[in-house]
């Protein structure tokens, strides 16, 4: 039979100070939780449970995918797993507890500790690490047989308790009957006044219940993020185990230090990314892309052998052999077909660039769907939006926008037409057609000369 995992995510986190519970911080734009639910999934856990209380508002909207239990009031890690019984009624075999804030696990620790305790019929299994600074962490006590005997809280620990450097990562995995037959019979007679889940494995050594500890492959997967420079430790540790794999597959960084890949990004072999690249939530880069530098791109997809310099790109779909940059603006819902080039200092929204199209230069294009071979001329603004409700703007293949023109929409212009450049075009443009719309220029000979004259007279 399968795991189960039950993830306790119902403190405060007080000293995180901040107004958002401390699992629904974000590493790499994905709350913290969320890396424990996907190891967890990932280590071959099912169901997976997470019990939430304080700020459960904000974390449950994050966790829809899985079971959430309420805690209401915190009172201690075992207290949260009372409250979660009724979620594994019935429940046999493994269940592996784990702490939502602590992101850097990996499924293939979550199987290991499974494997540990299934492997040697333990009660349980702890998942402990030797650190060189203990502090703040439960210590593991060990008997004169080298078994592990309790865990001892920093807070009630004696000073020759503290001097133990092995601690307890927070990481169990049970025999669940078990683990439900002995909670319930936790005290809080303790430096906190909690029900601590430290103190079931004391209740099952009592009752001569083998409890294994197994050491922790890296130290660094067990840190927990109680402060925001733990938070930006762990985030500095995410950020280049998930680099390292890109680099392993195929993928370039000229500087990995300075390059940010969301743990949902998907990069194809032979993908370059320039120094101040960000590519974060679902986004998917193809193969021989150039990204950056000075780069974001969120929820986005880049095809094949595209290039993106010093742009941002967010809900896009950006295809083969499109360029984009620099200082491009690809906003939610545009779609810039094959061999297109989207260009300098360019914001564009909700719109369809066709194949081989170009929009080289300080353009706005709102709710507007080009066709194929048409040029924007520098400066064209879609004037999309009346003050009440948005309106669409159609070029159609192959048409020729001069530079400066404002197309006040909803417009169409047909396929081949061309429209003078500083026109306001506020009426539809036949096909091969050309619009013009601004006065007659004047030329006044020898004004300019007049004038010179004069201001050397004074
Ligand atoms: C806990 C362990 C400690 C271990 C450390 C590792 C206990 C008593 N102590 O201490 O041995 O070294 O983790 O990080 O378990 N939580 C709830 N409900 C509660 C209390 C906590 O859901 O009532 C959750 C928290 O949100 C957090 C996790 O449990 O995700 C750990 O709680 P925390 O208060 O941080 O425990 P520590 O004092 O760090
Ligand atoms: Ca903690």
């Amino acid at each position: 039979m399968g795991a189960s995992a039950l993830i306790l995510a119902a403190g405060e986190g007080t000293r995180m100070r901040s107004r958002l519970p401390k699992v629904a911080h974000e590493i790499l734009g994905v709350p913290l939780v969320r890396y424990v639910v996907e190891a967890a999934r990932g280590g071959g856990c099912d169901p997976v449970v997470v019990v939430t209380g304080h700020g459960a508002e904000v974390v449950e909207p994050l966790l829809e995918d899985v079971t959430t239990v309420r805690q209401e009031r915190q009172l201690g890690t075992g207290h949260a797993v009372q409250c979660a019984e009724a979620a594994f009624a019935g429940a046999d075999g493994s269940l592996v507890v784990l702490s939502g804030d602590s992101p850097l696990i990996t499924a293939d620790t979550v199987r290991a500790l499974v494997a540990a305790r299934e492997s040697s019929g333990a009660a349980a299994a702890v998942l402990t690490a030797v650190l060189e600074d203990p502090a703040g962490y439960g210590r593991i006590v060990r008997d004169e047989s080298g078994g592990l005997s309790r865990i001892v809280e920093e807070k009630d620990a004696s000073d020759e308790e503290r001097a133990i450097r092995e601690v307890n990562t927070g990481f169990y995995c049970f025999d669940a009957r078990v683990l439900f037959e002995h909670v319930h019979k936790l005290d809080n007679a303790n430096a906190q006044g909690e029900f601590y889940l430290t103190d079931v494995l004391e209740l099952l050594r009592r009752e001569d219940l083998p409890v294994v500890a197994m050491a922790a492959a890296d130290p660094l997967e067990t840190l927990g993020i109680n402060t925001r420079v733990q938070l930006a430790e762990a985030a500095k540790v995410m950020q280049r185990r998930i680099n390292r794999a890109h680099m392993l597959a195929g993928v370039t960084m000229t500087d990995p230090d300075l390059v940010w890949i969301g743990p949902r990004v998907t990069l194809a072999r032979d993908v370059t990314l320039e120094p101040m690249t960000f590519l974060l939530g679902e986004t998917t880069v193809s193969e021989g892309c150039a990204i950056g530098p000075d780069t974001r791109i969120v929820d986005s997809v880049v095809g094949p052998d595209a290039v993106v310099d010093s742009s941002i790109v967010t809900g896009s779909c950006v295809c083969e052999g499109a360029r984009i940059g620099p200082r491009a603006y690809l906003r939610p819902g545009t779609v810039v077909r094959p061999g297109a080039k989207v260009g300098t200092s360019v914001e564009i929204k909700n719109s369809i660039v066709g194949e081989r199209s170009k929009v080289p230069h300080l353009s706005y294009i709102g709710d507007a769907e080009i066709g194929v071979g048409v040029n924007v001329g520098a400066g064209t603004i879609t004037c999309n939006y009346d003050g009440r409700s948005k309106h669409r703007t159609v070029i159609e293949d192959g048409a020729f926008i001069g530079s400066d023109t404002m197309l006040v929409a909803p417009v169409r212009i047909g396929a081949g037409a061309v429209t003078g450049a500083g026109s306001a075009i506020t009426r539809d443009v036949p096909a091969d057609a050309l619009a013009v719309e601004r006065s007659e220029q004047r030329v006044i000979d020898g004004w300019a000369k007049r004038r010179r004259e004069q201001s050397d007279d004074e």
